[in-house]
């Protein structure tokens, strides 16, 4: 039970996705969290109250003027009231209405007023058709969000409600949930979670160049060799430097990601085309900083077939010549006047044998910091728990989610620019 005796006020907007919101709220319970529910008006269109009532054993808020029965002379006042005792809002899902209604300061229902008169976090799960995701209206508003320190969760991209691909879908109960025990579970009483840094402006003016996600090596037109890495971690460095005030450029390999706003992406597939892409854009700007938190292949084949490569031909996989590729980090760190380099390395194997590894590996590239993952249980996953290495030695960073080790990393990462 990670949750046990957090208390959450959840907010639910007219969409699709407050089906979804059933769910988490069933999963914040089996971990021990209480959840005071707040709709608005359109949300109930969507899933009763009482479905929400009956999940979260407690009545469900909607307006300002009209307090559920049950309520005694406490909530009277409940625009304030229902905040009180809780750790955070999360709004989920919250419709570009919603969105829009916050980011101008508005107090025009209950779930609204409540946000604005808080003295907790507020955390917003956008779930959104991709059209109106990419509105600029929208964009304009969740760059709005950002600037006043509201923590953006997600939106996801996948088939959406309306029959659509796109960005826009309401991030997994699991994931929200993941979120919440990153901010508020047990080990968020260690002394760095519990103080994430807050990070805005603190790379204003400065070039940022990131790579993220793996790369895909082709065999055949058909067929090719890859990885696991699903991007997670580069898009929350490439959303956390945005949002410490940098223009970043992120290069990124084939992943299922949204664009951080505000965020300038370049994709690519293979390696090769990687250390094109960051070739192109070292020539093409002067940088503050580069990450490398690609997961680039270590090889490619020599050659790739025109035509597939038929199973009856006679030729085996392991006829494969492979041929090395480009170190995409090395390279940018032995460059004349080289941009301040942190590096990604991930490693099987113990800690113990994590903290020889990496110093050794830090020196090899010639990078000054090198980020190692413990294990390569972190692929895909929303937490992660990371090893810095610098010239002072290696250090551990709690498990965390991967959003809040990208804020501490660019914190650290902006401390030392300052030096650089
Ligand atoms: C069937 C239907 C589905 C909708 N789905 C969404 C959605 O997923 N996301 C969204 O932002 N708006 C969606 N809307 C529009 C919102 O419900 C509408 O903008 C509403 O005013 C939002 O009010 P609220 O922000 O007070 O909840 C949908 C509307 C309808 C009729």
């Amino acid at each position: 039970m990670k949750l046990q005796h957090r208390h959450f006020v959840i907010g639910i907007t007219g969409g699709i996705a407050a089906y979804k919101t059933c769910e988490l709220i069933r999963r914040l319970q089996d971990e021990g969290a209480t959840v005071q529910v707040v709709m608005t008006e359109s949300g109930t269109r969507f899933v009763s109250q009482l479905t929400f009532q009956a999940l979260s054993g407690r009545p469900v808020y909607c307006s300002a003027w009209e307090t559920p029965a049950q309520s005694g002379p406490a909530n009277a006042m409940p625009h304030i009231d229902l905040t009180r005792e809780c750790d955070a809002i999360l709004v989920a899902p919250a419709s570009a209405d919603f969105i829009a209604r916050i980011a101008n300061g508005q107090a025009n229902d209950l779930l609204t007023t409540l946000c604005l008169a808080r003295e907790v976090p507020l955390f917003i799960a956008p779930a959104m058709n991709r059209q109106m995701w990419q509105n600029l209206a929208t964009q304009r508003n969740i760059e709005q969000l950002r600037h006043d320190n509201i923590r953006l969760l997600g939106p996801d991209t996948g088939s959406q409600a309306c029959g659509e691909i796109g960005d826009g879908r309401m991030l997994e109960p699991q994931s929200l949930l993941a979120e919440l025990i990153a901010q508020f579970g047990p080990h968020s009483e260690h002394p760095l979670a519990a103080n994430t840094p807050n990070i805005r402006g603190v790379l204003q003016g400065k070039q940022l160049l990131i790579t993220a996600g793996p790369t895909f090596e082709p065999i055949d037109p058909v067929r090719g060799i890859t990885n696991r890495s699903s991007g997670k971690m580069g898009f929350a460095i490439a959303q956390a430097a945005a949002d410490a005030g940098a223009a970043v450029t992120l290069i990124s390999g084939p992943v299922h990601l949204t664009t951080p706003t505000g965020i300038h992406r370049v994709d690519v597939t293979t390696a090769q085309e990687m250390h094109e892409a960051v070739k192109a854009a070292l020539l093409d700007l002067p940088r503050d900083c580069f990450i490398g938190v690609a997961a680039v292949a270590d090889w490619r084949p020599s050659t790739v077939g025109d035509t597939k490569i038929k199973k009856d031909s006679g030729a085996t996989l392991t006829e494969i010549d492979w041929i090395e590729n480009p170190d995409i980090l090395a390279s940018v760190a032995q460059q004349p006047n080289p941009p301040y380099c942190v590096g990604f390395a991930a490693e099987s194997g113990s800690l113990n044998e994590l903290e020889k590894l990496l110093p050794e590996k830090r020196a090899r590239k010639s990078v000054p910091l090198l980020v190692g993952n413990i294990g390569e249980t972190t692929f895909g996953e929303d937490t992660n728990q990371i090893m810095l290495c610098d010239e002072n030695g290696t250090e551990l960073l709690p498990t965390d989610s991967k959003s809040n080790l990208a804020r501490i990393l660019i914190f650290r990462i902006a401390q030392r620019l300052c030096n650089h």
